[in-house]
């Protein structure tokens, strides 16, 4: 169901979580199998947080989704908390543990972030491009404004109630990078711990992007969105979520009723 009543910065889905997870999880099989088929291989960035959980469920799950080309996957993940990957506050210990142990993938293309080292941020990038330069022209960094980028087959991104998106938190460093991909980010305006997180420019270069919104408490955010983009566009600063729009690709919000307002 659209919800024309919600302007936010691309195209607005509402249904109950359960189907919404069906919905997203379907956009996820088709990137999935496209990309395959273009480039061989599928290019996967996930959120940690507490709404993606039951929708990692779900793709383990659902014998529906057992057909994800898994063993062509690689898996990034969007950011992470500066602590090891044992910590219960590491995106990547989620991941792995809701989603990895269960799925075919290959541990090799799986690319959590190097959070415990001086700088992870520089590492990731580093990583990103020998892994998309040795592929072959066709599946390697495409050219975007000019410059050489990674695109991501499919980003999926959460929502925190003060319009952090990542760790792109509302008046934070890492909100102004233009050129590097990965940037470390810490400081006053980021919840603690320090975090590494994608960056505007690699999210925006990515070929589709979700952003899942659940629950009754995201709905005053959205409104303030919808408000800002209604009134003075977007304002990367205060509401950071408004700052994800895709230079050549698309954006899809899935938000369950609740968060909907409906
Ligand atoms: C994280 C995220 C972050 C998250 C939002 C929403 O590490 O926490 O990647 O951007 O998506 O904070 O979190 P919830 O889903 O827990 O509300």
């Amino acid at each position: 169901m659209a919800n024309p009543a919600l302007q936010l910065t691309g195209e607005v889905h509402v249904a109950v979580a359960d189907q919404l997870y069906d919905d997203l999880a379907l956009a996820l099989a088709g990137a999935a199998s496209d990309a395959v088929k273009a480039r061989q291989a599928f290019h996967l960035a996930l959120s940690g947080g507490s709404t993606p959980e039951p929708f990692y469920e779900r793709l383990v799950l659902d014998p529906r989704y057992r057909t994800l080309p898994w063993e062509q996957t690689h898996l990034w993940i969007v950011d992470d908390r500066r602590v090891p990957e044992d910590d219960e506050r590491s995106n990547w210990r989620m991941i792995r543990h809701t989603l990895v142990d269960h799925v075919p993938i290959r541990r090799r293309n799986c690319h959590p972030m190097p959070t415990t080292i001086d700088d992870p941020a520089g590492a990731y990038a580093e990583e990103m491009s020998r892994l998309f330069e040795s592929l072959d022209a066709a599946r390697g960094l495409s050219l975007l404004d000019g410059s050489p980028i990674p695109r991501m087959d499919f980003i999926l991104l959460g929502m925190g109630d003060d319009a952090h998106t990542a760790s792109l938190f509302p008046h934070s460093d890492a909100l102004r990078e233009t050129e590097r991909w990965i940037a470390n980010n810490d400081g006053k305006h980021v919840a603690r711990p320090a975090r590494v997180t994608m960056t505007f420019p690699l999210l925006n270069a990515a070929r589709q992007l979700a952003v899942l919104v659940i629950g009754e408490k995201k709905r005053a955010t959205l409104q303030r969105i919808d408000e800002q983009l209604r009134t003075g566009g977007p304002d990367v600063d205060a509401l950071p979520i408004t700052g994800v729009q895709p230079a050549d690709g698309e954006l899809t919000w899935y938000l369950d009723e609740a968060a909907a307002g409906l």
